[in-house]
């Protein structure tokens, strides 16, 4: 190929800078040309496009967000809108495309795909609900944000015997909740994936605070998908007479700068769907499997199914007390 496109789509994430830029470096040290396309697939349909040269994406590798800004696009959710980003990409010459996002940016470079178009999608986003990968571009950064945020949090609710309910992000997804509730040294995760029961979990802290020598006070993760916080924190109030608080940490959890890991896989991914391009190879999902990066077709990839991390759900609940 001698000239491709770069976007990035959905939900920003920590690192997709990092994957901008390997893609931008990889394919220029290629004797490839690379458009960057601003606002996804927006932008692509708008024509927000920017020449890439290697300073173009020099100083981003540190920063959070995503240079190239991002969207959602409802009008590409239809073949109309496909077909429209088709015609641009043949207007421009543009002959892959790199699409850095989640699965729903991945089914709209399936279909540029079918239509022609080759397109690699790159996981990019802080909840690590992409089937086909163990991880995605983020996610670290983001875990560690709500990580430091919750450590902060502690402090008052210790000097105050409270309990915090704190919600992390993850709309479908609990795995930012149990990692961070392990890493706080929380003492319970509530998540979609694993039932919970409340009155098990006040009748525990209602023991060791009776108890000499026991816990005075708690913290709760809650994943976003399970919601409710402010009602389990005055459940939690009324249950156990702990005064409760709840925090909802939100997008703070998206930004910052990228932590070592996520720079590193995003340069690995980014670097891995320019090799497949210069290959003629499109509808793919570049993924970590075994800690290596790999790839995988993309509707196959997409339908594929992830565990849930059951085994750090039960080493959470044996070891919060
Ligand atoms: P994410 O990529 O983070 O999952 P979204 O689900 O919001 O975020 O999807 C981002 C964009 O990808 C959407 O705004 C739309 O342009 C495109 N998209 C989502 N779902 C589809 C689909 N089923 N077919 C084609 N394009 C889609
Ligand atoms: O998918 C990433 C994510 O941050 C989810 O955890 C969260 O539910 C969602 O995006 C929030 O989306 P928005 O930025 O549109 O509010």
């Amino acid at each position: 190929m001698k000239k491709i496109g770069v976007l990035t789509s959905g939900g920003d994430a920590p690192g997709m800078n990092a994957a901008v830029r390997a893609v931008a470096r990889a394919a220029l040290a290629r004797g490839m040309q690379v458009v960057g396309i601003q606002r996804g697939y927006v932008g692509l349909l708008n024509r927000e496009f920017v020449d890439m040269n290697a300073r173009t994406v020099s100083g981003i590798i540190q920063r959070g967000g995503t240079c190239l800004y991002t969207a959602r696009c409802p009008e590409f959710r239809n073949m109309d809108g496909v077909l429209k980003g088709k015609a641009v990409c043949e207007e421009i010459g543009l002959e892959g495309l790199v699409v850095i996002g989640g699965d729903g940016s991945f089914r709209g470079a399936g279909d540029l795909s079918s239509v022609g178009i080759p397109c690699i999608g790159v996981p990019g986003t802080i909840d690590n609900d992409i089937q086909c990968t163990e991880y995605t571009i983020g996610y670290d950064t983001a875990m560690n944000t709500a990580m430091e945020m919750i450590d902060k949090l502690r402090d008052t609710t210790q000097s105050h015997d409270r309990c915090s309910v704190v919600e992390v992000m993850g709309r479908r997804a609990g795995y930012i909740a149990v990692n961070v509730a392990i890493a706080a040294g929380a003492e319970a995760a509530l998540t979609l994936e694993r039932p919970y029961d409340l009155n098990e979990i006040a009748a525990k802290m209602t023991k060791t605070k009776n108890e000499k020598g026991g816990k005075h006070h708690f913290i709760l993760v809650v994943s976003e998908g399970v919601g409710q916080t402010e009602n389990i924190a005055r459940e939690i109030q009324e249950m156990t007479g702990i005064e409760s608080r709840a925090t909802v940490l939100g997008h703070v959890q998206r930004g910052g700068s990228p932590t070592l890991r996520d720079r590193v896989v995003a340069t690995e991914m980014g670097y891995h769907a320019v090799e497949l391009l210069e290959q003629g190879i499109g509808n793919r999902i570049v993924g970590l499997k075994n800690g290596k990066v790999y790839d995988v077709d993309l509707q196959e990839g997409l339908a594929m199914k992830k565990e849930f991390v059951d085994r750090l759900y039960d080493i959470l609940n044996e070891t919060a007390y």
